[in-house]
């Protein structure tokens, strides 16, 4: 079993969170409607809902934050991100935006045609949703290995190159916008793309002069995968493989609430194309602001550009992916399923097989993650049937191909005694797992309902 890797900071400042009894939780869910976005943060004693914007700043960011210039045009702080961006990355364009998808929403309208195809290992639910909204068809081919949650595989996030060329040469070259790399794959489980995977898909894209877009959301995390796991990457730094990385691509889009440990940020960045770089700058000045700050304040601009070179440090992709790693060791001891090997930023918990009995109609995923909050105040979420929804035609409850409950892990926030409350919950729920319930939806949007709908128990 893996050792937990100690902490490479120390803590300065503290947040105090509350302690719950059993009893109040159960009130509490009841009063949330079974939905754990209605629930109030105060009531939380572990939140793993998400890792994005959740981490802990650095002091040298917060130290950024103090001197943030707050200049309309010219900041300070946006010539130290192009300067850094330029430097991790080495494209030539950087433009900030306010999140990750806001760099889809000024970058996919100027790749994208109506009706055209846009493929991915697997587009994350926002980067999808603009892809549609741009005109196109969002089509997923992540690799066969992924949908087998129970053995190792160094790289399931990759695509499948070949069913990805079988489709391009099915619907004609012409009908293909972009090939979209997401890395870490984050809905496969936060599964890592090899470099030879990269490399593969820009061959591919060259090929059939197609542009690759690398949504580069964890970039760090899969690069420290690609160090540990692909013999040709041992003795390079973290920093030359990002640069390796993304000099196979044309551009990126930049969630920076995740690897550039801020609570609100986003990039875009185009390695050499002055014409798409002038388009970008059009639609963020139309949505998002002045191109020196793009949707942030100045002090956002600093802490960026100070926490993109912290997200890359090895000893802290050591540390931060040792977590997962040893929160993973300790739940395969005790026989409890999930997404293996460990992702980057997240364990997706595989609760089709911890509660077999729970029907993908009652919602595995979401009766695991009301339980974990019953048991010990942990908050997770459903990815699975409860977050698909139902078909727009029909109306039917649509099966997902995994039934998932994930527990994402944010940037240094939580130590070891944490995660082992975690397992501790779970070894719990196992061992009275038949008598868990699943659940049936009382009220839903027409979209992305499981940010607001109301469930109850089916008891
Ligand atoms: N791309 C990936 C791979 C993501 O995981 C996310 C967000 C985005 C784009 C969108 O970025 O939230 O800054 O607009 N993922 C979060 C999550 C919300 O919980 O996985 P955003």
């Amino acid at each position: 079993m893996k050792k937990y890797v100690a902490e490479p900071f120390k803590i300065k400042m503290v947040e105090p969170i509350k302690m719950t009894t059993m009893e109040e939780r159960i009130n509490y869910l009841e009063e949330a409607n079974y939905n754990v976005f209605a629930l109030k943060s105060d009531d939380i004693y572990i939140d793993l809902l998400t890792d994005s914007g959740t981490g802990a700043m650095s002091d040298s960011q917060w130290a950024g934050i103090m001197i943030g210039d707050e200049s309309y045009a010219g900041a300070r702080g946006y010539a130290h991100l192009v300067e850094n961006a330029q430097d991790i990355f080495g494209y030539r364009y950087v433009q900030p935006v306010h999140q990750g998808r806001a760099a889809e929403k000024v970058l996919f309208p100027l790749l994208i045609k109506q009706g055209q195809h846009a493929i991915s290992n697997m587009f994350f639910d926002t980067t999808r949703a603009h892809v549609e909204l741009s005109g196109g068809k969002p089509i997923n081919f992540v690799c066969e290995q992924a949908a087998d949650t129970e053995n190792y595989y160094d790289f399931k996030g990759n695509l499948d190159i070949e069913k990805t060329e079988a489709y391009i040469n099915k619907v004609g070259v012409e009908n293909i916008a972009v090939i979209v790399m997401t890395i870490t794959n984050n809905s496969a489980g936060g599964q890592p793309v090899s470099m030879q995977n990269i490399k593969d898909a820009s061959a591919l894209c060259k090929k059939y002069n197609l542009k690759l877009v690398i949504d580069a959301a964890r970039f760090a995390e899969n690069a420290y995968f690609i160090k540990t796991r692909e013999e040709d990457y041992k003795e390079k730094s973290i920093k030359d493989i990002t640069k390796e990385t993304f000099s196979y691509a044309d551009a990126l889009t930049m969630s920076a609430k995740k690897d550039a440990i801020v609570n609100m940020g986003g990039l875009v960045c185009i390695k050499d194309d002055e014409d798409l770089y002038q388009g970008v700058k059009e639609l963020t000045i139309a949505y998002e602001g002045f191109v020196t700050y793009g949707g942030l304040a100045g002090r956002d601009l600093e802490a960026l550009a100070i926490g993109l070179k912290e997200g890359i440090n090895y000893d802290f992709l050591k540390y931060r992916i040792g977590q997962i790693e040893y929160l993973g060791d300790k739940l395969r001891e005790a026989g409890i399923p999930f997404q293996y090997p460990a992702g980057g930023h997240a364990i997706f918990l595989d609760a089709k097989a911890l509660l077999p009995h729970i029907s993908f109609h009652q919602f595995p995923g979401q009766a695991l993650t009301i339980e974990l909050y019953k048991e010990a105040g942990i908050r997770a979420c459903d990815i699975g049937s409860y977050m698909l929804g139902v078909d727009a035609e029909t109306g039917e409850q649509l099966e997902s191909l995994n039934e998932f409950c994930r527990l994402a892990i944010p940037r240094r926030v939580y130590t070891q005694a944490h995660l082992d409350v975690v397992v501790e919950a779970l070894v719990e729920i196992k061992s009275r797992a038949a008598e868990v319930n699943g659940y049936e939806i009382t009220w839903q949007p027409k979209v992305l309902r499981h940010f607001t709908s109301k469930l109850k128990p089916i008891l």
